[in-house]
Order: structure tokens, then sequence, then C-alpha cells
């Protein structure tokens, strides 16, 4: 295990009837005119809405109101709710939904109090040094940004979909996490938040650092959980016990609580915000394609690592004459679970198209730092052409 400094500093308030002390939160963390940023309704159809403004009423605590925030989420909102913020003096976010909500007030809280561009964040012109603080009342188990050091962002111009430097200063001072809003799902919402978080840990699992056996065996729990909560909150979307094992899950699949002591790779995510950016996909169902192709791409670098994840994750035998047989197994049964759930697998099925392929590898170039990425195997452009080939087929 490498050296690290691990600080994670969220408070996590879990369970059915929490969201009733979100204002006592707001204001144990300070906040007192706060900006409550949601998405497209579905908080108003769930009732999460409803208990949060009533929660935020009790404490008389004076509220406005960002709305409208899309899946993969824009700079628009994130100019209009600094606007707001800067008007009324707002000191507080307050972000109630997923990923999307969460990143939104995430980029408003450090965007207020600096003067320039927020994007100039992004590109490393200016370093995130301070933010409005960010409490979080989760609706969908998937993203992890309730408890993460990261957020992503679609700039319109130019439709780059990027990622700010990680750091914990955005991580939220709280998350509010009951299960039971994310029953309201749709199954395609929940199966992509599933592929998402088992994402984040496999970008963790693949890694060149060697005498990792406890986060390793953290990462196979994580695993082998969402494996067995995902088809059931699937039949079932009112299974509580399911939601709350992914709703945990979730939140500790990106928190880095299975990442630290080791090199990490982050080549599907790199490659999917591409998808997501070209196809306005969902995040998840992009990594459901990518995943299983980056995995057939770089096993041979280390096969004996894809061999115990698919003997430990998935249960397949051993084939110690030959381990890439065991290895090809577990990326199978990894894909065959994504089809499972009904996620795409291959590039049509997410609606992408294979004559886009060299757009989305220079579209990629134009990051700061592009290529090349991917801390267990180094992907370059070609690399990059070659995944999104392997994606392709059936
Ligand atoms: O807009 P509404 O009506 O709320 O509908 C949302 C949205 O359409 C819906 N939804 C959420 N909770 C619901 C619900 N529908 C019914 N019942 C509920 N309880 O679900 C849809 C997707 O929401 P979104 O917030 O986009 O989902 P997710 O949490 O998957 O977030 C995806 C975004 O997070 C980024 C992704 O790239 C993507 O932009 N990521 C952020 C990360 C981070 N900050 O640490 C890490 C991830 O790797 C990821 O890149
Ligand atoms: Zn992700």
């Amino acid at each position: 295990m490498d050296r690290f400094v691990f600080y994670s500093p969220t408070l996590f308030a879990f369970g059915d009837g929490e969201e009733q002390n979100t204002g006592t939160l707001v204001k144990h963390f300070g906040g007192s005119r706060v900006l409550l940023v949601y998405g497209g309704g579905s908080v108003k159809r769930n009732g999460a809405y409803d208990a949060v403004t009533a929660s935020l009423q009790a404490e008389g605590i004076p509220y406005f109101e960002l709305s409208g925030v899309q899946a993969n989420p824009r700079s628009g909102k994130v100019y209009e709710g600094i606007e707001i913020c800067r008007r009324e003096n707002v000191d507080f976010l307050l972000a109630v939904g997923g990923g999307s909500v969460i990143d939104t007030a995430k980029a408003i809280g450090f965007g207020v109090p600096y003067d320039g561009d927020f994007w100039d964040f992004f590109t490393g012109k200016a370093k995130i040094e301070r933010t409005l603080p960010v409490g979080t009342v989760l609706t969908i188990s998937a993203a992890g940004s309730e408890g993460s050091d990261s957020c992503v962002i679609t700039l319109e111009e130019g439709n780059l979909k990027w990622g700010c430097p990680k750091t914990d200063v955005i991580r939220p001072k709280f998350s509010v996490l009951n299960p039971r809003y994310t029953c309201s799902l749709p199954a395609y919402q929940t199966a992509s938040g599933a592929a998402d978080m088992i994402a984040h840990i496999c970008e963790r699992y693949f890694t060149n650092t060697t005498d990792v056996d406890l986060t390793d065996r953290l990462c196979h729990a994580l695993l082998k959980t969402i494996l067995a909560a995902a088809p059931k909150a699937i039949a079932q979307p009112d299974d509580y016990a399911a939601r709350a094992d992914l709703m945990w899950a979730g939140m500790l699949a990106h928190n880095n609580s299975c990442g630290i002591g080791r090199a990490q790779d982050w080549a599907s995510h790199q490659i999917e915000h591409e998808l997501s950016a070209f196809y306005d996909c969902a995040h998840g169902a992009g990594l459901a394609v990518v995943m299983p192709a980056w995995m057939e791409f770089v096993m041979n670098h280390d096969v004996m690592r894809f061999a115990k994840f698919a003997v430990e994750v998935f249960g397949c035998e051993m084939d110690f004459a030959h381990p890439e047989v065991t290895a090809r197994a577990g990326i199978a049964r990894l894909r065959e679970f994504f089809r499972s759930l009904g996620l795409p697998v291959t590039l049509t099925q997410v609606g992408a198209k294979t004559e886009d392929i060299p757009a989305m590898v220079a579209h990629r170039a134009e990051k700061p730092a592009g290529f090349p990425f991917g801390g267990f195997v180094k992907i370059g452009p070609e690399e990059m052409e070659q995944i999104l080939h392997l994606c392709a087929r059936d």
C-alpha cells in the first residue's frame, strides 16, 4: 500500500426520515440564506422537495431556487446560480437530486467567491481554494458526488464535458441519504447508477500498486453487494433493503475508501465523458459500453489481476494453466450483467456512431493534458480509437 492522506469530512445522515433534519444540518454548518438546486421535477413528484422545504421553513431559513438542472449538467445553470447567490447574498447551497444537481451546486459554490470565470478552475488557470458550503439530499445512487472530491460540468461553448481537479475543498459538508427516495427511479436510471458505481470501484481496483489486499477485499465486497442489490431493486422498486445497500455502496465506491494507497486508472471514465458529451447518454449507460471493452483491451497487462476479479467477484473457476481464460470469463460476466439490467453494451445501443470515433478522439485532445491518460495502462489517441472500435462489437 502506498503512502496516503485521506480527508473525508462529510457528515452522512442515512435512513428513512433523515431528510426532516435538513434545516437543522444547514444551520449547524452555518447556512442562513440557501440556494436550493434541483433538476427537472422528480423531487417534486417523490416528496423530497416538500420535505426539504418544510424542514428549512421549520428552522426559519429563507431559500431561493435554481431548478431545471439537466442530466450531464451544463455551464448555463452554473452561471445562473452564481448570479442568484451574489444578488441574494446566499451563504449555503443545498442540492436535492443526483450527481448532476450536486455537481452544479459544487461549481456554483466555488464560482461565487471567484472574480473570474468559474471555468478557469477546469482549465487549470485558477486553483479551487474557497467555496460556499454545499449540502446534499441524494435521490439517486450513482455518481457518488454526495461524498466525492470532484465535479463534472459541460461547458456549452465547445461541448466540453470535463471534471474539475479533485480537491477536498468541494466535498459536501453533509449529505442526507434516504434510500426511500430512490424507489421512484425508472429501472434504466437504477441500472445506470449501478454501472457507474461498479466502474468507480473498477477504476481503482485495476492498479499497478502491489500489496493492496485490504482495499482489494473492500472492492470485492462492494462489487458483490451491487451485483446482488441492483437486480432486486429493479424487480421490486420499493425493496428498501436493496435500495439502502445501493445507496451506501454508491457513496463508498467513490469517496475513495477503497482507492486510497494505490495508483488508479480512470481511462474508462475519460472515454465515457466523450460519449455523454456527444450523445447525452446517461453516464452509467456509457460506462456499461466502455468498461468491458477497456478491460478486454488492457487485460494482458495483468492477466492475474483480471483472473482474481473473475474468481472473487463472479465466482468463476480459476484455470491455473490458462488464467487468461478465467480473466476473459470475468469480463464476459460483467458485460452480461450490464445487459441483464437492460443497459446498452454496444456503441449503437447507446446511440453512438462508429463514424464519430475520430471526432471523439480529437475532442478529447482539446483537454489540457488530454493524452495519454489511464493509470493502469497508458491510453493515447490510437488506443482510445481501438477501444471505441471494440465498443462497437456485439
Ligand atoms: O432531473 P430530474 O427530474 O430530477 O430527473 C433525474 C435525471 O433525469 C432522475 N432522477 C434522479 N433522482 C430520481 C430521478 N427520477 C426519479 N426518481 C428519483 N428519485 O435521474 C436522472 C439522472 O440524474 P443525474 O443527476 O444526472 O444522475 P447521476 O447521479 O447518475 O449523475 C450523473 C452525472 O454525474 C457525473 C456524470 O458525469 C454525470 O454528469 N459524475 C459525477 C461524479 C462526481 N462528481 O464525483 C463522478 C461520476 O463519475 C460522474 O462522472
Ligand atoms: Zn462515474
